[in-house]
């Protein structure tokens, strides 16, 4: 530093006074000459001046060659200070702020502006806001509703789903995000875990609706169908009755008794066991998340796409509640679609793109064209890009800055990879490790558990090493918990972590820190796996299964497949006594109980399934030996949507997909 010092200081007085520069040159050389001399006082004033005046300006190169990802640091370090003092300021706003007021501040601000542009349809702010008064003020006059009251959403992407969120946070309504792709038994288990009194769904879904009807009118649900009829008794249709209702704003008092601790959305996620569990996303935690698209630079001239589902993290919380907080445009799409991409892009003069890991694959595996360059996408925001399908992503359509981060929908942790090092989700940061403390803890994949030393604690890995990330659960950093289901609310603390009696939130991810502090996700734990961007819960497809006609156990894991991102449903299973295996009946269930993403693509048949001394289904061989049937001596079937079936899987077929004939 000192040699950077005295260099950068010749330097800058050779650049910007060669006289001065020489003169002080001079005066240094007489001096050394004739050291006893006394220094005249101006030099030496000027002398110190400079001195300091260069250390000031050469420490930002001495830091940036030695310590490159300083500068990166302390800007993060400014954000993070930034977004508590704006998040403090709003916590003390008296009413409290919530973040449908973010919408109402911005409806004010530019009533005209488009808030939602959907197929052909493009709606204001002010639409918006006189659209969701309509379906508030309707809701509201229905006998048997009270503002507050839950409500369940069961819509697709569509700008409804947007509408009809805003018009229930208006009467103070907590809302369940139903997964559009779920039916029956899953969605009835979804829903009652809310405590919905009201469905509201989409005129496509009557069927699924109907499906689970008995259950609903039972126990005395509201069924709304957005349309203008329904002649099926115990649904009712709600569109002409919004159509009619008063776009009149509603009245604060509805929402007077909201608190931070309040319900705000309800979010399902297939965690690592059991049904889809539902993470109560209080309005804390929502008006916390408003930052993510600020905080990386998304302002209002921005143009976001949102065509990840609205009833996930990812669609809803960052993208449409994020736009909430930058004023930008949302172009909304249905689903995700590789081959359309670009020209929506295009279309509709996109600046910010989300993403999940799958989705820049299947960007990257879309044929080359010539103006893949051709767009104005400058910044890509999401998790679970892999470093080569970065490298890619970047070489291919341009420079596009990419924001990888890392959160999960309940967790109390996130990082964000804000010096843009490929691969990593994140970085150590000193203020944010001091307001969220994680650690990473040496685990046993085996077991399934964190490892414990003789005082019955945790064992922080060393840096390079690859732990569970844990995050100790405090007032800034708590942990809400699933709704209805305190057992795997339980399941997801971790006491005497580092000191007897201490609580933290266990994420089931394994991580690694390098070297420079780069935080790089490896792997999930237990018994979830992913496929086509959803988590698939193993213990949820078993149940369903077993409860098939002739199957006795069924053990679920994901396998590898070559060029697919994630694992493919794999089930070892048994027949149940005196059963045959029957591939119709089998795939009819399947398809029936399951989401296209969680049936099971392989099956393979056991005479009995392999449990460990806790009766846990014993995975990890079978896992290995993957589907090959040049491996297994037992009968492998596939999944077969043109037979309807499970077909028996062919030496042929194993090599057409290993060779990627057959796409997954
Ligand atoms: C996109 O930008 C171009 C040029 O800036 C402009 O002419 C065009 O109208 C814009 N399109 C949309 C849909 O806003």
């Amino acid at each position: 530093a000192l040699f950077s010092a005295c260099f950068g200081f010749s330097l800058l007085l050779a650049i910007i006074s060669p006289p001065l520069w020489a003169n002080i040159f001079h005066e240094l050389h007489i001096l050394w000459r004739k050291r006893s001399a006394p220094l005249r006082d101006i030099t030496m004033e000027m002398l110190l001046i400079s001195i300091f005046l260069a250390t000031i300006l050469a420490v930002p190169f001495v830091l940036r060659t030695f310590f490159p990802y300083v500068w990166m640091d302390v800007l993060y370090f400014g954000d993070l200070v930034r977004i508590l003092v704006r998040f403090v300021e709003r916590r003390r706003r008296r009413p409290l702020f919530f973040v449908l007021d973010r919408f109402l501040e911005q409806t004010a601000a530019h009533p005209d502006k488009n808030f939602i542009v959907f197929e052909n349809e493009r709606h204001t702010f002010s639409e918006a806001d006189r659209r969701s008064n309509q379906i508030a003020n309707a809701l509201q006059s229905h006998p048997g509703y009270e503002a507050g009251d839950t409500v369940a959403l069961f819509t697709g992407n569509e700008p409804a789903f947007m509408f009809t969120w805003l018009a229930l946070a208006k009467l103070g309504s907590p809302v369940a995000l139903l997964n559009h792709n779920i039916r029956t038994k899953s969605l009835l288990h979804c829903f009652n875990c809310s405590k919905a009194t009201v469905l509201i769904a989409s005129s496509e879904l009557k069927e699924a609706v109907e499906d689970v009807l008995p259950s609903l009118t039972e126990q005395g649900v509201i069924v709304l169908l957005m349309t203008k009829h329904c002649d099926k008794p115990g649904i009712e249709g709600f569109s002409d009755k919004v159509e009619e209702a008063s776009d009149a704003p509603l009245p604060r008092s509805l929402r007077s008794n909201i608190t931070p601790k309040s319900p705000a959305v309800y979010i399902y996620t297939s965690g690592t066991t059991g049904l889809p569990k539902a993470a109560v996303i209080n309005q804390n935690r929502l008006l916390t998340a408003l930052v993510v698209l600020s905080s990386n630079g998304v302002t209002s001239k921005d143009v976001i796409f949102v065509n990840l589902p609205l009833y996930h993290t990812a669609g809803f919380v960052i993208g449409f509640i994020g736009s909430i907080e930058t004023g930008s445009t949302i172009i909304l799409k249905r689903k995700f679609s590789a081959s359309q991409f670009w020209d929506d892009c295009r279309k509709y003069n996109v600046t910010v793109v989300q993403y999940i890991g799958e989705v820049m694959r299947y960007l990257c595996s879309t044929p080359k064209r010539d103006n893949d360059k051709d767009h104005k996408v400058r910044l890509a925001i999401g998790n679970g890009i892999r470093a080569e399908i970065w490298r890619e992503f970047v070489s291919r359509f341009g420079n596009i800055q990419i924001r990888e981060f890392y959160a999960s929908t309940e967790g109390n942790v996130g990082f964000i990879n804000y010096a843009g090092k490929v691969g990593a989700i994140g970085r150590v940061n000193f203020l944010h490790r001091k307001l969220f403390p994680y650690i990473l803890v040496k685990y046993d994949t085996e077991r399934d558990e964190p490892i414990r030393d003789a005082d019955g604690l945790c064992v922080e890995v060393p840096k390079g090493e690859t732990g569970l990330l844990v995050s100790k659960i405090t007032d800034i950093a708590p942990f809400v918990g699933y709704a209805q289901n305190e057992e795997q609310t339980e399941r997801k603390r971790l006491r005497n972590v580092l000191k007897k009696g201490d609580l933290y939130f266990n994420t089931g991810d394994l991580m690694r820190i390098d070297d420079e502090n780069f935080i790089y996700f490896q792997d999930r734990v237990g018994d979830t796996f992913r496929w086509k961007g959803e988590n698939v819960a193993t213990t949820e497809v078993s149940d369903i299964l077993t409860i098939s006609e002739c199957l006795k156990e069924a053990n679920i894991y994901g396998v590898q497949v070559p060029g697919h991102e994630g694992r493919i449903g794999m089930a070892a299973v048994t027949v149940k006594r005196e059963a045959q295996f029957d591939g119709k009946k089998i795939y009819n269930h399947v398809v029936n109980y399951l989401p296209s993403y969680a049936r099971p693509r392989f099956i393979r048949l056991q005479n009995a399934v392999e449990v460990t001394g806790t009766f846990k289904q014993m995975k990890v061989k079978l896992v290995e030996e993957s589907f090959d049937p040049g491996r297994i001596q037992d009968p492998l079937y596939i999944l077969d949507d043109k037979e309807k079936s499970y077909v028996p899987l062919t030496a042929q077929v194993y090599s057409s997909i290993m060779s990627g004939n057959i796409k997954l």
